[in-house]
């Protein structure tokens, strides 16, 4: 790729190219965003999504889930509604009204309802976000809808069969390969996470630390950005200001204790200090 056409994030863009809320807003104008996340090992994946996206300010949230998850994380998540089975449901080709985005994978750990569901969902004109255990190696048909994929370097290893050192030693590279050729934007996820536009641009983030490098970092990453797809005209900036404020949040933490010590959890908690200081 040409590193003309790629260039740093940081709060500056954020500020200038996250939209403003209208005075005359109410849920609709912000939209509801599907979610299919969390299975019954892995409940906490659906919540820390759902948390994220609640925060980063989609308008409704319906998360498709097991009614056991959903009975373990409602009363952290009292926003959300549920659509019980909603993974299986989808599968089967079935979808919930009204959505304007949708988010597959954290906490997901059946291949073949994923993929199926992924069928589904392809052939709706929704941007369409794809995480963690719906990150395998398979052929998708042309798609114009935006498709986000947020692999870490294991998950794209997986995707395309390169090793995870060949892939860190190339990300830009790499991603941007992948953007073009199967047209998706990669959020190749890490420190510096590269973002690889269809288009061939991209952007590098320039936020975040290693307090994010604990379990259910990504999955908020997903909800928030979820959040942004339901909300923001441009997905491009959508996708770009997400990694940048969930990176944020985890620079606000660590102004107050040490990086070890944080729960992923506190994470969105911080992000309306955050977001007041960028707007
Ligand atoms: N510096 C900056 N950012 C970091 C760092 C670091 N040192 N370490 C991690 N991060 C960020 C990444 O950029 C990314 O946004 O934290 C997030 C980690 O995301 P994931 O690797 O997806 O982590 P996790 O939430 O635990 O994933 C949960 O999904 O990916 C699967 O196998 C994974 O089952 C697990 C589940
Ligand atoms: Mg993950």
């Amino acid at each position: 790729p040409h590193t003309s056409n790629w260039k740093l994030w940081d709060g500056n863009d954020v500020a200038r190219t996250l939209s403003d809320r209208s005075t005359f807003s109410h849920k609709g104008s912000f939209g509801t965003g599907l979610l299919l996340a969390g299975s019954d090992e892995m409940p906490g994946s659906a919540l820390l999504a759902g948390l994220g996206a609640m925060k980063t300010g989609i308008g409704k949230l319906v998360i498709g889930t097991s009614k056991f998850v959903a009975s373990t994380i409602s009363n952290r998540l009292p926003e959300a509604t549920y659509w019980f089975d909603g993974l299986q449901r989808c599968a089967k080709g079935h979808l919930v009204k009204g959505i304007r985005a949708a988010a597959i994978g954290p906490g997901l750990n059946a291949p073949y309802l994923v993929e199926e569901a992924i069928n589904c969902l392809w052939e709706r004109d929704i941007p369409l976000l794809m995480d963690a255990g719906a990150l395998t190696e398979r052929e998708y048909a042309p798609r114009e809808t935006p498709v986000i994929i947020t692999p870490h370097p294991g998950e794209f290893s997986r995707m395309t069969g390169k090793t995870v050192e060949e892939i860190q030693s190339d990300r830009i590279k790499l991603a941007s390969e992948y953007a073009i050729n199967h047209r998706m934007i990669v959020v190749l996820k890490g420190t510096y996470t590269v973002i690889a536009y269809p288009d061939g641009t991209g952007v590098i983030n320039t936020s975040g630390n290693h307090c994010l490098a604990k379990g259910g970092s990504g999955d908020t990453l997903t909800g928030m950005l979820l959040a942004l797809l339901c909300t923001e005209e441009d997905i491009k900036s959508a996708v770009a200001n997400g990694v940048y404020l969930h990176g944020a949040c985890a620079d606000e933490i660590v102004k107050n204790k040490d990086a070890r010590a944080v729960s992923i959890g506190e994470l969105t908690d911080v992000l309306g200090t955050v977001l007041q200081r960028i707007k």
